[in-house]
């Protein structure tokens, strides 16, 4: 059987209704461009896994009250407003299979209502009165934007390591997807060593997540991802399929790469070289191997936990992010 969300999708489905209206609900402003940028991006649905986590870790360790929605809502809100702001510095063109709201608004737009969405994922998670929630998100929420900036900084050096990478994407992606699952179980009552293993999931499965994306970024179809395959290449991006390319390639190919990311020669047939590199080399399969890797390691974490669906669900998830193309 294809590794699948539906299972985690079916057993949080009505809590996830509540959260698509808590969305909607606070998506909204009197100044009315804030809610058409909102709602383009909102509207065009994306695969909500984040709060999904939230909601199915909560649900796990017995939560019977109704902060977990609003949790879970702060969750995606979060992840909206890093998307907004992504797509402004990565100056992407297509989102969720639709133009991006800086192709139609701006980037000045984007920008600000993504500030918008982040202050309304701080008053929800208020609202909780949970302050180790408090912590852990307003935690996440910085340590996103440095991920980003370390991003930004290590673009275009081809010195940059596999290590130096890892930090980078567990920065930018991981933490969210940690602090989704441990906040789930913090508003359950859960501390310690669950509190601890649902993060150490959340951050597994995130560092597989976005290792799987890095290689889409190559090896992907634009139609089914709903963003544009290349991108990574044309921003200089330095990810793990380039990493290893560069290394493994003898020295005629090691100058086309810093020709390509340290100097902008990354037209059409210039990426077309890459992806021949990268085919070469096994980088793709290698970079799925390493996303498989912290796979397990997620599934490790939910080791102690009893066998419950919500587990079931949790580790299908890893298979999932694991062998995803959309
Ligand atoms: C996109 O995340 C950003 C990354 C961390 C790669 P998702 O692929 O979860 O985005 P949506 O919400 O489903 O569109
Ligand atoms: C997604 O990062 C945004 C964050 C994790 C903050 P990427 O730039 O790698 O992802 P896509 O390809 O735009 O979704
Ligand atoms: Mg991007
Ligand atoms: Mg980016």
């Amino acid at each position: 059987m294809q590794a699948s969300i539906e299972p985690l999708t079916k057993l949080t489905l009505p809590d996830m209704q509540a959260v698509n209206r808590l969305i909607l609900a606070s998506a909204g402003s009197d100044v009315d461009m804030i809610p058409q940028v909102a709602n383009h991006l909102i509207s065009s649905g994306g695969k909500r896994l984040r709060p999904m986590l939230t909601l199915a870790a909560a649900k796990m360790f017995g939560y019977k009250g109704a902060h977990h929605v609003t949790l879970a809502t702060a969750v995606e809100f979060m992840h909206t407003a890093t998307l907004l702001h992504d797509d402004v510095v990565d100056e992407s063109g297509l989102r969720r299979g639709k133009s991006t709201a800086r192709i139609i608004w701006g980037n000045q737009a984007s920008v600000l209502v993504g500030d918008f969405l982040l202050g309304q994922a701080f008053k929800m998670m208020v609202e909780t009165g949970s302050l180790p929630c408090l912590e852990v998100l307003s935690h996440a929420a910085t340590v996103i934007a440095e991920g980003e900036v370390m991003q930004l900084a290590a673009a275009g050096h081809m010195t940059t390591e596999e290590g130096t990478y890892l930090t980078i994407i567990k920065a930018k992606t991981a933490v969210l997807f940690a602090a989704a699952a441990e906040v789930g179980a913090i508003i359950a009552g859960e501390n310690g060593e669950t509190r601890r293993n649902m993060a150490a999931y959340g951050k597994n499965l995130g560092l597989a997540f976005q290792l799987v994306d890095d290689a889409l970024d190559y090896g992907g179809q634009t139609a089914e991802l709903g963003k544009n395959i290349g991108d990574d290449f044309r921003e200089g991006k330095i990810t793990l399929p380039v990493i290893l390319s560069y290394i493994r390639g003898n020295a005629a190919e090691k100058a086309f790469w810093r020709g390509a990311m340290e100097q902008g020669n990354n037209n059409e047939a210039a990426l077309e070289r890459a992806l021949a590199l990268i085919s070469n080399y096994q980088a793709l399969e290698d970079t799925i191997k390493a996303a498989r890797d912290f796979g397990n390691k997620a599934r490790a974490a939910l080791a102690d936990f009893a066998d419950t669906p919500y587990k079931q669900a949790l580790m299908q998830v890893v298979d999932f992010c694991v062998n995803r193309v959309t």
